[in-house]
């Protein structure tokens, strides 16, 4: 787990057993680790920040933060009265390093053993439709938010030789995605950011790890959706307009309802793994991620989404409603890994 990451140095395997090891064998009387969470206001963010704080062992001091304060009262309700003992509300805006310096400042020591980079936007539909302004965006939350955030927290990693750095990706940073160009774009580029990082973090014995779902049901999945539905479509040709509304959208809900995952599926598996470098979260995804690893030259990927979107659609909907039903049955999630259900 979280816990792990003080005493394992190694790489891959080992550090993972390491890891799981020290969790039985440290005594529960072990220091707090303090946990950064970023972008707590909804989603993922706000169910890691109450799943950490309401930890039997209490082994986190979680400081969940969030750019608007003003959005604070639903993690009050479901962090209960964690708040002010194991969980502290404090502002902090990824897009802004004076915000940044000044939660982190705030915190005694400046000590942060994990920090989970979780802050995050949508953006979908065609480039031509998107400005760039709304790129930069996106690209500014998505990647230089992160980036932002090790400079002032990594030195101080560095220094202590100890730290978790917890990034929520996406499958979308494996793979891309019609529609995702941009959004697909920010998740690679912190991918590629993590993979050379992580290397040099080994040498200081710091752990990253890439957390990459699927389709998650939050706020995200609705304000994408709300955009898309109100994008003015008029720079796009009649082809793409239609191929964006008439495919990718009428489509959208279903991918969510019939693959998604909850926000607390997601905590839940970060909380009880120890996360390897590189970790989806849906089973059920990994057929299409795989295809990706089976064709270096990229055809294969790109092949199959084609086929799947402009030839084989009826097929494809026709196996949405089938896991849809087999999902229904069982009322749970398929097994991810931990063999639980979620719902
Ligand atoms: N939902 C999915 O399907 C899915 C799938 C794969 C990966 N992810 C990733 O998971 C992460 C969390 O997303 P979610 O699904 O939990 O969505 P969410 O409910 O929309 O949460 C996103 C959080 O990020 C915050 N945020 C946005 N810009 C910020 C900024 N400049 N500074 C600080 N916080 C900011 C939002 O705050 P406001 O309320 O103020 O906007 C919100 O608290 C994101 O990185 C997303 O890319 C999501």
């Amino acid at each position: 787990p979280l816990t792990s990451q003080s005493v394992c140095c190694g790489g891959g395997r080992e550090r993972r057993l390491l890891g799981n090891l020290a969790a039985h064998l440290l005594p529960s009387t072990m220091a707090q680790k303090t946990v950064l969470i970023t972008g707590c206001s909804s989603g993922i963010g706000l169910a890691l920040a109450v799943k950490m704080a309401t930890d039997e062992q209490k082994r986190f001091k979680v400081y969940a933060t969030m750019r608007d304060l003003a959005k604070q009262d639903k993690l009050i309700e479901a962090a209960g009265n964690t708040v002010g003992n194991t969980l502290e509300i404090k502002q902090l805006d990824v897009c802004s390093d004076e915000s940044i310096k000044m939660c982190v400042s705030s915190i005694p020591g400046r000590r942060i053993d994990v920090l989970v980079s979780n802050a995050g936007m949508g953006l979908i539909g065609p480039i031509e439709c998107q400005t760039i302004k709304e790129m930069q965006n996106v690209m500014d939350t998505n990647f230089f938010g992160l980036v932002r955030l090790l400079k002032e927290i990594l030195p101080d990693m560095k220094k202590r030789k100890s730290g978790h750095i917890v990034i929520i990706s996406s499958v979308m940073g494996i793979q891309g995605i019609l529609f995702n160009d941009v959004y697909a774009a920010s998740k690679f580029a912190v991918e590629g950011f993590c993979e050379s990082l992580a290397i040099q973090a080994l040498k200081f014995k710091l752990n990253l790890s890439l957390i990459e779902p699927g389709p998650v049901v939050t706020e995200f999945e609705r304000k994408v959706f709300e955009d898309g539905m109100n994008m003015d479509l008029s720079a796009a040709d009649k082809e793409t307009a239609d191929m964006f509304v008439n495919i990718y959208l009428k489509n959208y809900k279903q991918i969510f309802q019939t693959l998604g995952q909850t926000a607390e599926d997601i905590a839940e598996i970060i909380l009880a793994e120890n996360p390897p470098f590189r970790h989806q979260t849906n089973t059920l995804y990994t057929p299409i991620t795989t295809l990706k690893y089976a064709d270096p030259n990229g055809d294969l990927p790109i092949d199959t989404f084609y086929k799947m979107v402009f030839q084989h659609d009826k097929v494809f909907s026709a196996s949405l409603n089938f896991i849809k039903m087999l999902r229904w049955k069982s009322r749970k999630s398929f097994d991810l890994g931990g063999g639980r259900s979620s719902q």
